[in-house]
């Protein structure tokens, strides 16, 4: 697993370098047979970072002559493709639904190239933060800007650490606690150190109003932990993690409401298969905040999905 990077130079380096690998993966669903999801702007950012990996996942033929080469990779790359379109697919449906509930105040942590800001049809009013590490903000901000294109809300970056203390970056920005917000932390959770999963949460509470929305995808399932000499691929506290059983019971208690979806139930509504599923063992978890209003008759019915 890529750490995150301090010293990271570009977007190819480092934990941002994730980011640029999503983008591939919407960029070569955007130009597939049958998308389910539209991102003119993925293709952008993939050129604009030059020769990679991310090139090659971009193009379907690039990709069908890496595979005819490798044939053991043909079900890693349709597996991050798929993987990635439904991802995209339920957090753009969470958004507009958060738009259409009203909800003008947008928070992207872990924003990286998502370019919803950019691509998704705002209502007049919505600002949209993006946090993120500097160099990454900047790669997509100064790519976007030099194409000319313009963002589709009111597009606020926020460079920060997620690791440290972003609320004040984020208030400084412009963000109003007041007001209700949609918040997503997508494909993030992996990359934050268990301690920081704490303080996210926590924090993503203290600053929700009543009637605030969030959405977020975490590990469904325990796994053993590294074996000595074994590649890093996972991070090293693996106990201390937030699972989704964990967060869906953390929101509950804390006043949310929430609905979780797997990843297999997530693939099957898209008409899509991983033949492993369990590649990427994820649930996808949307919650909305309740107002003193709605706890006095919701009580404390709902299941939290492990
Ligand atoms: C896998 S990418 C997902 C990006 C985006 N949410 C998407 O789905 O396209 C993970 C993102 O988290 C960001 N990230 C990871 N750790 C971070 C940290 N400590 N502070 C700020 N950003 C971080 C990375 O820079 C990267 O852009």
């Amino acid at each position: 697993m890529p750490s995150t990077d301090d010293a990271a130079r570009d977007i190819t380096e480092g934990v941002g370098a994730t980011a640029l690998g999503i983008a591939a993966a919407r960029a070569a669903e955007t130009v597939s047979d049958n998308p389910i999801i539209h991102d003119p702007f993925a293709q952008v950012f993939v050129d604009a970072a030059g020769m990679g990996m991310w090139t090659v996942t971009a193009n379907p033929v690039l990709s069908a002559a890496f595979i005819a080469r490798e044939p053991g990779l043909r079900a890693m790359v349709r597996a991050l493709i798929d993987f990635t379109a439904v991802r995209t697919a339920f957090f753009d449906e969470f958004f507009s639904g958060a738009a259409q509930s009203g909800i003008r105040q947008i928070v992207i942590l872990g924003a990286g190239l998502d370019a919803r800001a950019w691509r998704l049809p705002w209502p007049d009013g919505t600002t949209v933060y993006e946090l993120d590490q500097p160099t990454v903000l900047e790669f997509k901000s100064a790519t976007l800007q030099q194409q000319g294109i313009l963002p589709a809300s009111h597009q606020v970056n926020v460079p920060t650490d997620l690791r440290a203390d972003w609320p004040t970056a984020l208030q400084e920005a412009g963000f109003d606690v007041s007001e209700p917000t949609a918040w997503s932390a997508e494909g993030l959770l992996h990359y934050l150190p268990a301690e920081a999963h704490d303080r996210l949460f926590q924090r993503v509470h203290a600053l929700s109003s009543g009637n605030s929305w969030f959405a977020v995808n975490a590990p469904s399932k325990r796994r053993g932990t590294v074996a000595p000499g074994s590649p890093q691929t996972e991070p090293a506290d693996l106990e201390h993690l937030w699972y989704a059983g964990d967060v869906t019971d953390w929101l509950h208690q804390n006043g949310w409401a929430t609905s979780a979806v797997t990843l297999g139930d997530l693939l099957a509504r898209y008409g899509r298969v991983i033949p492993d599923g369990d590649v990427m063992p994820t649930v996808f978890i949307s919650a909305r905040r309740l107002t003193a209003v709605d706890r006095s008759w919701v009580g404390q019915a709902q299941r939290p999905i492990r």
